[in-house]
């Protein structure tokens, strides 16, 4: 909400890379939605993403006024989430907006509750019900209540985004929301290793993706080209190892202060983050900050290309596994977090046995330090320890052989999230003209990279192995908030919707009419999405 000034430049530089497109398309001709501005109309309970499980319209619409309250529990929880909706709420409105204690009841209003006693809400769900005297969102646990604020965020005129006053009127159509998700994982990575992402705009992200009800940042914090996190017991890796990228900048990496204030400020939008090591591949920037980690004990030079598989950890030395726990209890303590990343991809610098013995031993560490191990898909290469996860990143063009050793893990009792490359990876090309981002999955549009349900996606795989999705957004071609905005919109709102909404409501044609609708929402945030042809935007 803090950073739209800061973002002016780069959205103008998006702006002028859509010029430079424009010729390729024109606006489909569907019916638009109520442009930014126009909001003589409320905005319907249904226009939301991710869709809710339940709605039920009908009744006179709430009107936001200068003398609405906001009303919460006696509980700071309450009061945070109530705070966090007035500074939303307040710059586009002008309205004081009080957040006051519960036993304040005059005058109707916003109310916030967390004395729901409807146990199918469980911990993330959210009921909103609005009417003519007021909406009140009630839920359970915090972060349903949180979600619910983000459905009335949506319900409100785009203009609400704004950060300067607007003339309303602030309009929540009548009726009952009742919301909970499908998956329990619904996840985005953010690759700060190849680009470095300083904490605002690692900040400026998590704001984009409580926007969607998403609750995991999986922060992909070390590969060949960057070490971004200070680890105490091995300083070089940080100093040294982080101190460039993809390109040659300049880098960077997070302190621990740096990564506890991510940590903090995505707690605080019911995000948790999941820290990734990549290992035993893709180690390069902390083979080049310690000779010793070396078979041959030569430290080779940093890199800063964007080529993968030639780097691995050196197995069969014993200092390999200090190091290793080395970092993952200083990892662990940083993260109260239940989850640990060790990557486990492409290391084809490694023997398969190799491979086997590393991830064996590794394992139980992370277990050691409280963590739940996470892997790529490769891990069920190797033994996946009791509880741990695996993500899978194939495409249709995966093997039926390899596609088979992730669901016979599955069915074996490892835990699948599914980000497959060629619909969920943010960072693939949209099509041909598509200036940023990489192609190898191929081009991924925008109904591609929504339209796949996720519980019968994997072959073999048992549905309820399935935990949830996340969309990756690897950062070889991208370098500031402007570029990943862009190929993270509209593109990612999809697979939130994967991730919370029933499969029931699955429709492309009405979600890319709901998707055109978030256009207005992303101009009135400075989000610089892609207009992207196969979704009817309205006219700016
Ligand atoms: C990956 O894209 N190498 C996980």
């Amino acid at each position: 909400m803090t950073q739209h000034h800061h973002h002016r430049t780069t959205r103008l530089l998006g702006s002028l890379l859509l010029v430079a497109a424009a010729g390729a398309f024109t606006v489909g001709a569907a019916p638009a939605p109520a442009a930014d501005g126009d909001s003589t109309a409320a905005v319907p309970l249904t226009r939301v993403i991710p869709a809710p499980a339940s709605v039920t319209a009908g009744g006179a619409p709430y009107r936001i006024t200068g003398g609405t309250h906001i009303h919460v529990d006696d509980s700071r929880e309450a009061r945070r989430i109530g705070s966090y909706l007035a500074d939303v709420l307040r710059p586009s409105t002008g309205y004081r907006l009080p957040v006051t204690d519960d036993s304040d009841r005059h005058g109707g209003g916003i109310r916030l509750t967390l004395k729901s006693k409807d146990k199918s809400l469980g911990g993330e769900g959210y009921r909103l019900e609005s009417g003519r005297h007021g909406v009140t969102i009630s839920a359970r646990e915090p972060a349903g209540l949180f979600h619910g604020v983000q459905t009335l965020r949506q319900l409100l005129p785009a203009a609400v985004e704004r950060d300067s006053r607007q003339p309303g009127p602030w309009l929540v159509a009548g009726g009952t929301v009742e919301d909970t998700p499908r998956y329990a994982w619904r996840g985005a990575m953010l690759d700060v290793s190849r680009h470095f992402f300083s904490v605002d705009e690692v900040k400026r992200y998590i704001d984009q993706l409580a926007l969607y009800k998403l609750n995991k940042l999986h922060l992909h914090l070390s590969d060949d080209q960057g070490w971004r996190i200070a680890i105490d017991s091995w300083p070089r890796l940080a100093t040294y190892g982080g101190s460039t990228e993809v390109g040659g900048g300049p880098g960077g990496h997070y302190t621990k202060a740096d990564y506890k204030e991510i940590v903090r400020y995505a707690a605080a939008r019911h995000l948790e983050v999941v820290p990734e090591i990549d290992m035993p591949g893709h180690t390069n920037a902390a083979l080049a900050s310690y000779a010793e980690l070396n078979c041959d004990g030569v430290a080779p030079p940093l890199y800063t290309g964007i080529e993968v598989g030639f780097s691995s950890l050196c197995v069969n030395k014993e200092i390999t596994y200090d190091f290793v726990e080395d970092v993952v209890r200083e990892l662990a303590a940083l993260t109260p977090g239940r989850y640990l990343h060790i990557g486990g991809d492409e290391a084809h610098s490694t023997s398969h046995e190799d491979y086997v013995t590393f991830m064996e031993r590794v394992q139980p560490v992370v277990a050691e330090y409280g963590k739940t191990v996470i892997g790529w898909h490769q891990l069920t290469g190797a033994e996946p320890a009791e509880g741990a996860l695996a993500q899978y990143w194939g495409t249709d063009r995966t093997s039926a052989a390899e596609k088979e050793q992730v669901a016979a893990a599955a069915r074996n009792g490892t835990g699948l999230i599914l980000s497959p490359a060629d619909r969920a990876y943010l960072d693939m090309k949209y099509d041909k003209d598509t200036p940023l981002g990489l192609a190898w999955a191929g081009y991924v549009d925008v109904q591609r990279s929504y339209d796949w349900n996720p519980g019968e996606y994997l072959p073999g795989a048992p549905a309820s192995a399935v935990r949830g999705v996340e969309a990756p957004l690897w950062t070889e071609t991208l370098g500031d908030s402007g570029q990943l905005e862009y190929m993270a919109f509209p593109r990612l709102p999809g697979v939130a919707e994967l991730g919370w909404s029933p499969a029931s409501t699955h429709d492309w044609d009405a979600y890319r009419e709901r998707l055109a609708a978030q256009g207005p929402r992303w101009d009135a945030l400075g989000i610089n999405y892609h207009r992207a042809p196969d979704v009817p935007w309205p006219a700016r």
